[in-house]
């Protein structure tokens, strides 16, 4: 299987992408489960990584904490969004798991030492351990299969700021050193940004045919024109858990005017992961702006090679959503029902 990196700030959309990377164990092992701070503090993070790993029956992965909060910025998170736990209305039961001694930097870092050229980095949160990682070896990005980040904004209106998206607008910083970084890649860095993720929308009924796929007991109060809340009644654990999660967001995002739905920016970010193929893309060069009154965090593209430097983005430009979802979907209930 595909060996992975994978850091995340969990987070809603996170906890799916790792429900999916664990239901994928034939074609994926995850090396090293990093924690960055993002939707919530660190160790809220750390927490909820232990007790998805739990409910989902995982292996022994190496589950490593990063730093508290971002390279420079002071840390903003948004409970608002993710639920005061990052995880929605779920409660997960406690882990007994325990992390690893080293930081989340060097585990990036011990990881591809251990397996040059093999492993795939995925990051749906913040880009601070890796930019942490890439200080403490600057070679990392050469010693990457390939790193595939959820994060940024191009032409398209950001999520944080009216031109910034949430993972790169919480370290502006970070987010610049990998791309700069990154240009030195064996591949440019697979990137998937708001205007595609924004149109995964994951709706009432999807959440329906997953409880389906696990043989689970149907959600609750689901109408057929999705205008009707989730309620969690599954009587598969994981369905349940996951539904609890995600009916948070969908109430956020109709709070926002978008709908009784949800976004799944990360989840489409793991399976780009697994299987590039489900999307476009189009190779830009990258910059991150640090000073802008009133741009700092937003992503600049620049795909006529005004500034002469190589490609460090390959920017997903189109998909298939419904595809993405029967793959997704398939998956995870199979999973829950195994
Ligand atoms: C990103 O921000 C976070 O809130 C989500 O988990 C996703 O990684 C979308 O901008
Ligand atoms: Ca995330």
């Amino acid at each position: 299987p595909q060996k992975l990196i994978v850091d995340v700030d969990t987070g809603i959309d996170d906890s799916l992408a790792l429900l999916y990377l664990l239901a994928s164990a034939d074609e994926a092992e995850i090396t090293v489960l990093a924690c960055t701070a993002g939707n919530v503090p660190t160790a809220q993070v750390t927490e909820n990584n232990l007790r998805w790993l739990d409910v989902c029956g995982a292996p022994l992965i190496e589950v490593a904490v990063g730093t508290d909060g971002p390279l420079v910025a002071p840390l903003m998170t948004t409970e608002d969004t993710h639920g005061p736990h990052g995880i929605g209305y779920a409660e997960l039961p406690p882990s007994t798991r325990t992390v690893s001694d080293r930081t989340a930097a060097q585990a990036w870092v011990a990881a591809v030492h251990q397996y040059p050229g093999e492993i795939t980095g995925l990051v749906t949160g913040p880009l601070t351990n890796l930019a942490l990682a890439v200080r403490l070896e600057p070679d990392l990005p050469k010693l990457l299969r390939r790193l595939v980040i959820m994060g940024g904004s191009f032409d398209h209106p950001g999520n944080t700021t009216p031109t910034s998206e949430w993972n790169v607008a919480v370290d502006p910083e970070a987010a610049k050193e990998v791309f700069d970084a990154f240009s030195e890649a064996l591949h440019p860095p697979i990137v998937c940004a708001l205007g595609l993720t924004e149109t995964i929308e994951m709706k009432p009924h999807h959440v329906a045919r997953l409880a389906e796929i696990a043989g689970s007991r149907p959600i609750e109060t689901l109408s057929e024109t999705d205008e009707v809340g989730i309620r969690s009644a599954a009587s598969n654990p994981m369905v349940r858990y996951f539904t609890d999660a995600v009916r948070f967001y969908m109430e956020f995002h109709q709070a926002q005017g978008e709908g009784y739905l949800a976004h799944m920016h990360d989840p489409f970010a793991a399976a780009l992961a697994l299987h590039p193929e489900f999307a476009e893309y189009e190779e830009a060069t990258v910059d991150v702006e640090l000073d802008g009154t009133l741009t700092r965090g937003t992503t600049v593209a620049d795909r006529r090679g005004f500034w002469g430097r190589p490609p460090n983005a390959a920017i997903a430009v189109r998909t298939d959503p419904d595809a993405f979802f029967d793959h997704l979907l398939e998956r995870v209930g199979r999973f829950a029902a195994a």
